[in-house]
């Protein structure tokens, strides 16, 4: 059985485990919590048979405009629409918030994420130099909903 949940405090470490393997990162588990308090309708996690396989992390960044800060699927699960049913289930929240712009940063080299954002309604509407650790650049893409 699938279900996008709410996430909770006790999926820390199933979503650490989605970060690490998906983007190469770890942060402190007190991020997690961070994100949850600033905006818990968009902060979501994909379980299927009761295993967490994907989750999306987004914050009211400013005024009616939705940040995507992470969204990820475990790559065994790639392909299988999952994705697709997060930026859905976001996009169901940003209009129960009244926002009405969503917004990324997307690293320059992820072509794969480049154009599943696009097939979501994406557009690249900016670059930002250096802005990953290791020196990479990023496109920034933005989604205008209409309801
Ligand atoms: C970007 C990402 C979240 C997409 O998730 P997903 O669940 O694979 O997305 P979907 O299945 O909804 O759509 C993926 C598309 O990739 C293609 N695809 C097919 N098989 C695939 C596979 N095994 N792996 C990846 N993509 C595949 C499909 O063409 C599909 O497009 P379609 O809608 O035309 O069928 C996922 O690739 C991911 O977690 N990537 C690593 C983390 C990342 O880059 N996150 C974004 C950072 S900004």
């Amino acid at each position: 059985m699938m279900v996008i949940r709410r996430f909770s405090p006790s999926d820390i470490r199933a979503v650490m485990d989605i970060v690490k393997s998906s983007l190469g990162e770890t942060y402190p588990p007190s991020l997690y919590l961070t994100l949850h308090n600033i905006w818990e309708d968009g902060f979501m996690v994909l379980e299927e048979d009761g295993r967490i396989v994907a989750f999306v992390a987004a914050v009211e960044s400013e005024k009616q405009v939705a940040r995507i800060l992470m969204l990820a699927v475990l790559r065994e699960h790639r392909g299988r629409s999952l994705g697709t049913m997060l930026m859905k289930a976001l996009h169901a929240k940003c209009i129960a918030n009244d926002i009405h712009t969503i917004k990324l940063e997307v690293r320059k080299s992820n072509k794969t994420a480049m154009s599943f954002y696009e097939r979501q309604g994406f557009a690249v509407t900016g670059e930002i130099e250096n802005f990953y650790v290791n020196g990479e650049g990023a496109y920034v893409m933005t989604k205008i909903i209409d309801n």
